[in-house]
């Protein structure tokens, strides 16, 4: 091959060799490593091959039957195909509920909810990223606005309770009813309960406000039914399809259809939510959609609705519960005293290390987690916790009996970051130098690590052989 046909038709391997050698390095960081990141999981083969196919060439902006390009016959179908199966997923009734699958991943599909429902500066309430919300939902400090939920809309965040670590719906109650918020978000990133959808409802109604829910961490187990579902009581649904949902790195936004309320005199007041949502997606915010992704959450969502699927969540949440277990057995201190879901949150100050460091002697033994902020921590720039999740581990096979393991594995990491501790002293950097340049110490760490990718090599990975 030669010229332009080399530029076409070459594998990856052939065209960029120095870029495909970094994508073999992180395939085998991924199967040598235990994921644990809440958020992450490994997509399935079929999701894949969506995502790379040649739907990814096609321009479609607009809706399916309403492009502003040609050559759409199928892009229309595999839409189409992708809202009914997003609907079906959840059981919900096409009369009372539509659904938008566009989004190219989970910030998007929020902001397109805020700027379809409410006005610029509009006030929205969410829970405190601290306290486990998600950026999107609002977050600003004394002296910047972060999120651009935050820029371009008013936001005030409500918080857990810093003792038991739940969520306080009365304080929640109490601040809707001064701030006035015209949207209120029931949704995670780190909270390991089960939300109280009911009680996001009253309090919504009683200030006039939409009941947003952002299940982006839960829709798996959503879908699955193992847990208390949001569409019972939201206005509107937001959520990504890469996490619990295993399914491509995208979002869907549901927004309620029919009939809203009924007025005494029997006349009917019908949801308006459609066209706000799908014209705050496009042309609102977005340009033409990502076709493969779409294709990607079709074929996720068929695969939602299956019996393995189901037992896919349930054991989601059985490893969540046998993680908590084994970490409460080793005397680890667990924020709100257990999981109901897909994560736990390890609060490290008893055992006096902080999260930085947790997360880094655990990435230096192939533990890949996230450093988290606790109920009452004073700084959320030095978090004192840990956020362990299930989903991805799930995904390979591992069960209730492998979490024994992987707790040893775990409480064996946070044991020798204190030994490097009483050597380094307080200071990250410090710590970091001693773990790799003190011998005996780094030595540990080294065949830790080697255990930890013995271990995770065994189980099964799904995608591609090789990248
Ligand atoms: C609750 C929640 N909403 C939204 C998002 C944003 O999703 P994305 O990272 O796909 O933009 C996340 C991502 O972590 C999330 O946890």
């Amino acid at each position: 091959m030669s010229g332009n046909a080399k530029l076409l038709h070459e594998n990856l391997w052939q065209a960029d060799p120095e870029l495909m050698d970094l994508v073999r390095k992180e395939k085998k960081r991924q199967i040598q490593g235990l994921e644990m990141i809440a958020s992450e999981n490994f997509t399935s083969l079929s999701v894949l091959q969506c995502l790379s196919s040649c739907l990814h060439n096609k321009y479609s902006e607009g809706l399916p039957g309403q492009r502003y390009y040609g050559g759409n016959e199928y892009i229309d179908e595999i839409e189409l195909l992708a809202q009914k199966r997003a609907l079906e997923a959840y059981r919900l009734n096409p009369e009372e509920w539509g659904c938008n699958v566009q989004p190219y991943s989970g910030s998007p599909a929020n902001f397109a909810v805020y700027t379809g429902l409410i006005e610029p500066h509009g006030r929205i309430m969410g829970l405190d990223l601290p306290d486990g919300g998600h950026l999107t939902h609002g977050f600003m400090t004394a002296t910047k606005k972060i999120s651009a939920t935050s820029i371009f809309f008013e936001s005030m965040p409500y918080k857990v309770d810093p003792v038991t670590g739940l969520i306080d719906y009365d304080k929640l109650e109490e601040s809707a009813r001064i701030f006035k918020p015209k949207i209120i978000i029931a949704g995670i990133s780190c909270y390991s309960r089960c939300l109280d959808y009911k009680r996001f409802r009253q309090i919504a109604d009683a200030n006039g406000a939409y009941m947003f829910a952002d299940m982006a961490h839960i829709s798996g187990l959503v879908a699955a039914g193992v847990i208390p579902s949001p569409f019972e009581f939201a206005d509107v649904v937001s959520t990504t399809t890469h996490k619990s949902l295993r399914g491509p790195r995208a979002g869907v936004i549901f927004y309620r259809k029919g009939v809203r309320s009924v007025k005494a005199n029997g006349e009917k007041v019908l949801y308006d939510l459609e066209s706000k949502i799908n014209q705050a997606v496009f042309p609102g915010l977005q340009g033409g959609p990502h076709n493969h992704a779409i294709a990607g959450i079709a074929t996720c969502m068929l695969q939602a609705q299956t019996p393995e699927f189901k037992e896919y969540q349930v054991q989601i949440i059985k490893n969540a519960r046998a993680l908590c277990d084994g970490l409460l057995q080793k005397g680890y201190t667990i924020s709100t005293g257990g999981t109901d879901v897909h994560l736990v949150l390890v609060d490290l100050r008893p055992v006096g290390i902080t999260g930085a460091r947790a997360e880094y002697v655990l990435e230096e033994i192939s533990i890949a987690c996230n450093k988290n902020t606790v109920p009452g921590d004073k700084s959320a720039l030095n978090p004192s916790g840990i956020r362990l999740g299930t989903p991805a581990l799930t995904t390979r096979g591992l069960t209730e009996s492998d979490m024994a393991r992987v707790v040893d594995f775990i409480d064996r990491g946070l044991q020798l970051s204190k030994e490097i501790t009483a050597v380094s002293g307080p200071k990250l950097a410090d710590f970091k130098r001693v773990l790799h340049e003190d011998p005996k110490l780094n030595g540990k760490v080294q065949a830790l690590k080697k255990e930890v990718q013995d271990y995770s090599e065994k189980f099964p990975m799904p995608g591609y052989e090789e990248f």
